[in-house]
């Protein structure tokens, strides 16, 4: 069954209160609007058209950063520019793409947390002459805001009244809430959506009434109510977006426990929808996973690590650690207090350890940077140990240079490797030196002024001050 989905997202989002568009606001990492656009293509949906407007260009950058390059993604925008409400929204999409047959679902773009495989049932109730139109229904805890369902005897929808048009008793008595989420037979809807009209305490053209048109049709419009209410949420206040993430990490942390990791806190671990973390991974309180960030099995994550973007595999301990588009290999140790900065690959078994700010940089198996440096453009070698505080002189004012180290090299604390710098396999390089010229295979680099002691100095300095200012 093919179906296509109108998702709207051309809402001010005024109750955001927020300079950037409603749909882009985060729920653990990811867009809200690209919640919905992946739950429809995951629901069958093979075309998805997305209504846009407030904030146009915002949101249509985030789905062309998602979607563009996926040629399975069939992802395209429509543009509302006068936003006269959801039945507009929806009017302005089938006049743009001519869509007038199939099942047609229509999500609201503020309605992040709908399963896919609510999606599928949907786009199949109104398949092959079932109903004209489905509409998701839940009864959530706080009604405020929502579209009440007045259904007849059969349990069918007579009609929705929004809250703001509704009487007291209706207020009170309608329990049914309008979800954002509906099927439509897409003959019907293109036929009718021009009888909507906008005579309401809004003044706005509601999407909803068009289940009301629909049955004085004669068509069947069913009400399909799903018990997890929390699927049919909607974001419009900041509160609610906080409410959200709650429940979104809740379900991705108890899905995650039942694969076999094990969180210490789960209200405490914030793992994005589209990470990945294998068995006997421990995640401890405070750790955030964001964006594409897969990490393999028996790893330590956290406590207070945050990684974006990064490939870990087996058996790393990420502790107190900030990485950004990162790769790690197996049994790779990161802080406390690590900056794993764009373009770091670690290999197996090496380090970054306390205070280490490492950026697009290559460590070889086994190398070790464990306290207070820097390391920016470099490859090194296997097996090389990084003395405590060396730093690689990256950047002269306007460009950024090279530093290769080779295998086995002993770098001595308190290094400088002025770049463009060269370290060959095997050598050693003083403690405390400026390195400025390449540093052979098995040498010793040494960069630093001679000491030489003068017998006796401090003794006669200390008597020189006890004549100026007498005993202590
Ligand atoms: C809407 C429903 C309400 C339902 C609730 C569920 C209507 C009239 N009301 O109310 O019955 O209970 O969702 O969360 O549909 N949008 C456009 N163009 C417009 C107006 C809105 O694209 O001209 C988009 C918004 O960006 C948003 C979605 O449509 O993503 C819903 O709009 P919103 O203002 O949030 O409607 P609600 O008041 O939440
Ligand atoms: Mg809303």
């Amino acid at each position: 069954m093919s179906a296509t989905a109108i998702v709207l997202a051309a809402g001010e989002g005024t109750r955001m209160k927020s300079n950037h568009a409603k749909v882009s606001h985060q729920i653990l990492g990811k867009p809200m609007i690209s919640w919905v656009v992946d739950a429809a293509l995951a629901g069958g949906c093979d075309r998805v058209v997305v209504v846009v407007g407030s904030h146009a260009d915002e949101v249509r950058t985030i789905l062309d950063a998602r979607y563009g390059s996926r040629a399975e993604a069939h992802v395209e925008c429509v543009e509302q520019t006068e936003r006269l409400g959801t039945g507009h929204a929806v009017r302005v999409a089938l006049e743009a793409t001519g869509i007038d047959a199939g099942p047609v679902v229509v999500l609201n773009g503020d309605l992040p947390l709908v399963r896919p495989e609510t999606i599928e049932r949907f786009a199949a109730s109104v398949a092959d002459g079932g109903a004209a139109a489905s509409i998701l229904a839940i009864t959530p805890p706080d009604p405020f805001g929502y579209g009440r369902l007045e259904l007849d005897e059969t349990g069918a929808v007579i009609r929705n009244i929004e809250q703001k048009d509704c009487t007291p008793e209706q207020d009170k008595g309608l329990l049914e809430c309008n979800a954002g989420c509906y099927a439509f037979a897409g003959a019907l809807l293109a036929a009718h959506i021009g009888e909507v009209g906008c005579d309401n305490a809004q003044h706005e053209y509601y999407l909803p009434d068009m289940l009301e048109i629909l049955r004085s049709h004669g068509g069947r419009v069913a009400a399909m109510h799903v018990d997890d209410y929390t699927e049919g949420l909607g974001v419009n206040s900041r509160g609610q977006l906080a409410q959200l993430t709650c429940i979104a990490r809740d379900r991705i942390n108890a899905r995650l426990m039942a694969e076999g990791v094990s969180i210490i806190d789960p209200t405490q671990a914030w793992v994005g929808p589209d990470c990945t973390v294998g068995r006997d991974t421990v995640i401890w309180p405070q750790t955030f996973l964001i964006g594409d960030t897969h990490v393999g099995e028996d790893c330590q994550l956290g406590p207070q690590s945050r990684l974006t973007n990064v490939r870990a595999g087996d058996g790393c301990t990420i502790d107190e650690t900030v990485a950004i588009d990162c790769v790690l290999e197996n049994a790779v140790d990161c802080g406390p207090r690590a900056y794993l900065r764009p373009g770091t690959h670690m290999l197996n078994g090496s380090k970054a350890g306390t205070h280490v700010e490492i950026k697009k940089s290559t460590i070889g198996e086994g190398s070790k940077v464990p306290h207070l440096s820097y390391i920016g453009d470099t490859t090194m070698g296997s097996g090389v140990n990084i003395g405590a505080g060396s730093i690689t002189c990256n950047y002269d004012g306007v460009g950024k240079h090279k530093t290769v180290i080779g295998n086995d090299v002993f770098v001595g604390s308190d290094t400088m490797m002025v770049a463009p710098a060269e370290i060959g396999d095997g050598a050693l390089v003083a403690a405390g030196s400026v390195i400025t010229k390449p540093v052979p295979a098995d040498a010793l680099g040494v960069g630093r002024a001679r000491q030489t002691n003068i017998e006796g100095w401090a003794h006669k300095h200390r008597e020189a001050l006890e004549k100026k200012y007498g005993s202590k």
